[in-house]
This record gives structure tokens, C-alpha cells and sequence, in this order.
């Protein structure tokens, strides 16, 4: 059965993070994967997420399986992080899933499933694992225009004229906030013109939100998504705690669906969790039950949401401090859009060959399409990063 099997092809990302592993200067500089780094170059469990931690694992006497949904108080929790009070939350179905990667995942598995000819449209650009998974599932795929590299910021009018050709059941899928990679986010205006154009034509809307309070706030970071919400009588939903918890490798996630009535969100919950078990039975739970532990305390909430703002400050002070860099060197305006971005990521804007010569000549490690991790930068790189993309895009 292996005989033949050749590899496929590695996700750029990933690749790049093993790249980045094995390469023996220690000047090296990781811009790569979207990770949290403090000025330090650290990525540390956050001070709220340990007292959570202790406070599980002295309370907890148990370990057998929790549900196929995972626990329902971290559902009930993320549900008001998420949504607020915008919808009844009756009429939202959720299950746990294995981070956001595995919520975007059974969300599209249940979409095969009860639409399987619904096309699925994406930014372009957009995070490689989308279009990795849709093609993987065998859904039909189409993009619309998104960035606009000459002004570095969003394809407005492209993206609505793409977007003219959805059909009643297409969804339509939109990155919630700190869009990746692009770090140019959709504002209340394209929000509330999103809305009406799935009103119009029957499309629904796809949320991904992966790095929410990683822009402005968690309020301001779920605005968007909260007023869709109040418009459609159904959206979907993929949350990831990776980043805003920095709870990356413990995969804690969320699939969500916004259902027309309380008896289609029950009978959508009950087909979330049969999927999880066909995929994985139970999610994992030891990160989902730390998120409830600080979402359900408030002391633990301000902790977390401080030291949230700290990450979000740090990585706006990153962008602000590299542009500046940038400025002052090359005497120019051209990456003034690294400010103006938000969240962990831009694009730089650099051609593959410079890409590659800032990672082989300078030790600088972007993603191959010039993606940038804001995150990544420290004070002392900033400058030596600064320089060398000066000179390699000169
Ligand atoms: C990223 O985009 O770098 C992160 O979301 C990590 C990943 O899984 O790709």
C-alpha cells in the first residue's frame, strides 16, 4: 500500500518552522508561524492560564469523558466571548473541537454533508490551511479579491464584485479580525455590507476567529462578527484559544453555528457532536476546561484580559516601531502600512527570491508569500530587520 505513496506536498508554514529549527545561527530571527513572543523572544503560559491550570488540577477528581460536545460551561463561556449578547444564545449550536484548525475542519465536514455543492469562498489571500482543507474535502472553491497590494489595504470594490456571484447556500468565509495574512481587517461598514449581501442572495457567512483582542480589543475585535450576527438567520462560526490564550499546542477550539430557531441550533448540535465523533469522539478538554476556569472567574478574566492587552500593545508597538525603522532608513512612506495593520501578521510585500534572501542571507525567516509575525520582532531586532529589508527590497 505505501509502495507508491509520495509525500504531499508540506504546509508552507510548517515548513518554514522546521527551517527555521534546524538553522544553526544564533542570530537567527523567527518570523515566521504565527506565535506570541514577548520582547524577550519568549512565549510564555500566561499568568491567568496557570492559576487556571492549579485551580484545575485541584479540583479535578476525575478524568473519565466529559460529552461529545466537550463541557457545556466552556460552550456557554465562549459563546458570551464571542457573541456577546447580539443573538439569543438558544439559537447557537457549538461543539469543542481540537483548536481552530479542527473547528474550521468539522464545520466544512458538516457543510459537505448537508450542502456538498455549496462553494466556499476565500480571501485572496488567505491562511493556506483554508484552501488546503476545502480542496481536501472535495468542496468547490473560489476566491475574491481582498488585498489591494498597491495601497495596503482592503480590495473593496473588487471584493464586492467578486462576491456578486455567490449563490443561496455558498459561504462566504471572512477572517472575524487581524486578518491572516494580511492584517487588513473588514470595517462595521464592509461588516453591515456583508450582511446584506447574504440577506440578498442566501449566502452564509463563515467567521473565522482566531486571533480575537488581538487588535484593538476583544470588544472592538468581535464588532464585526456580532453585528453579521444580528443581521442572517445563520452563520458559522470557527474560535481558536491558540493565540489570545496562548494555548497553542493544548488545541483548544470551537465550531459554532448560528441556527434560524432553538430547534435547528438543538438538532445542528447534536449533528456538531455525532461529527466529532465520527472524527474524534471527545475533544480535548484540559485546555477548553482552563479557558472556563478564567472566563468564569472574574478576578482570572481581568488578569487574563490585562495581560491580553499587554501581547496586543506589544505587537502594535512592534509595527509602529518597524515602520518608523523603516521610514527613517529608506527615507519613504512605502511600509507605513505595517502601522496601520492589525494584529500578528502583514505582508510585506517582498517577491519569493526576497523572501529567500532575507532568510539564507540575513537569517530572517518570513512565510514564503512575505508574511510577516509582527510578534517575532524585539527591540534589539527591529533595527537589524529593518536594514535588511532595506537593502534586499531596495
Ligand atoms: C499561522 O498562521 O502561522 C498559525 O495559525 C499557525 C498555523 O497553524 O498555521
Amino acid at each position: 500500500m505505501f509502495e507508491t505513496l509520495t509525500p504531499p506536498q508540506p504546509d508552507k508554514i510548517i515548513q518554514l518552522m522546521q527551517m527555521f529549527r534546524d538553522d544553526p545561527r544564533k542570530d537567527k530571527v523567527d518570523l515566521g508561524v504565527g506565535v506570541y513572543k514577548t520582547p524577550e523572544g519568549k512565549t510564555p503560559v500566561m499568568k491567568a492560564v496557570k492559576a487556571a491550570e492549579e485551580l484545575v488540577w485541584k479540583m479535578q477528581d476525575s478524568k473519565g469523558y466529559v460529552a461529545l460536545a466537550g463541557d457545556a460551561g466552556y460552550l456557554a463561556e465562549m459563546k458570551t466571548l464571542i457573541f456577546g449578547d447580539a443573538v439569543p444564545h438558544a439559537r447557537l449550536a457549538a461543539a469543542g473541537t481540537p483548536g481552530g484548525t479542527g473547528a474550521v475542519r468539522q464545520i466544512l465536514e458538516m457543510v459537505k454533508s448537508l450542502t456538498p455543492g455549496a462553494t466556499v469562498w476565500i480571501s485572496a489571500p488567505t491562511w493556506p490551511n483554508h484552501p488546503a482543507i476545502i480542496s481536501y474535502l472535495d468542496l468547490p472553491l473560489r476566491e475574491y479579491r481582498y488585498y489591494d497590494a498597491q495601497t495596503g489595504g482592503l480590495d473593496r470594490a473588487g471584493m464586492m464584485a467578486d462576491l456578486a456571484d455567490v449563490r443561496a447556500g455558498d459561504l462566504i468565509l471572512v477572517h472575524g479580525c487581524c486578518h491572516n495574512p494580511t492584517g487588513v481587517d473588514l470595517t462595521l461598514d464592509d461588516w453591515r455590507a456583508l450582511g446584506e449581501l447574504c440577506l440578498a442572495t442566501g449566502a452564509i457567512p463563515f467567521v473565522d476567529m482566531a486571533y480575537l483582542g488581538f487588535g484593538h480589543g476583544i470588544e472592538e475585535d468581535a464588532a464585526g462578527t456580532r453585528l453579521l450576527a444580528g443581521m442572517v438567520p445563520e452563520m458559522l462560526l470557527a474560535g481558536s484559544c491558540s493565540k489570545n490564550f496562548g494555548l497553542y499546542r493544548d488545541r483548544v477550539g470551537i465550531a459554532m453555528a448560528l441556527c434560524g430557531d432553538d430547534a435547528a441550533a438543538t438538532a445542528t448540535g447534536g449533528m456538531l457532536a455525532w461529527l466529532n465523533r465520527q472524527n474524534f469522539a471527545f475533544p480535548p478538554d484540559h485546555g477548553a476546561r482552563a479557558v472556563q476556569t478564567i472566563l468564569g472567574d472574574a478576578g482570572l478574566t481581568d488578569l487574563w484580559r490585562a495581560e491580553l492587552r499587554e501581547m496586543r500593545e506589544g505587537m502594535q508597538a512592534n509595527r509602529e516601531a518597524l515602520a518608523a525603522e523603516l521610514q527613517r532608513i529608506t527615507g519613504s512612506d512605502r511600509f507605513a502600512f505595517l502601522a496601520a495593520h492589525k494584529g500578528m501578521f502583514s505582508l510585506l510585500g517582498a517577491t519569493p527570491e526576497q523572501v529567500e534572501r532575507l532568510r539564507e542571507d540575513h537569517g530572517i525567516y518570513l512565510v514564503f508569500d512575505s508574511r510577516m509575525n509582527v510578534a517575532g520582532l524585539t527591540p534589539d531586532t527591529i533595527p537589524v530587520v529593518a536594514k535588511a529589508v532595506a537593502e534586499v527590497m531596495g
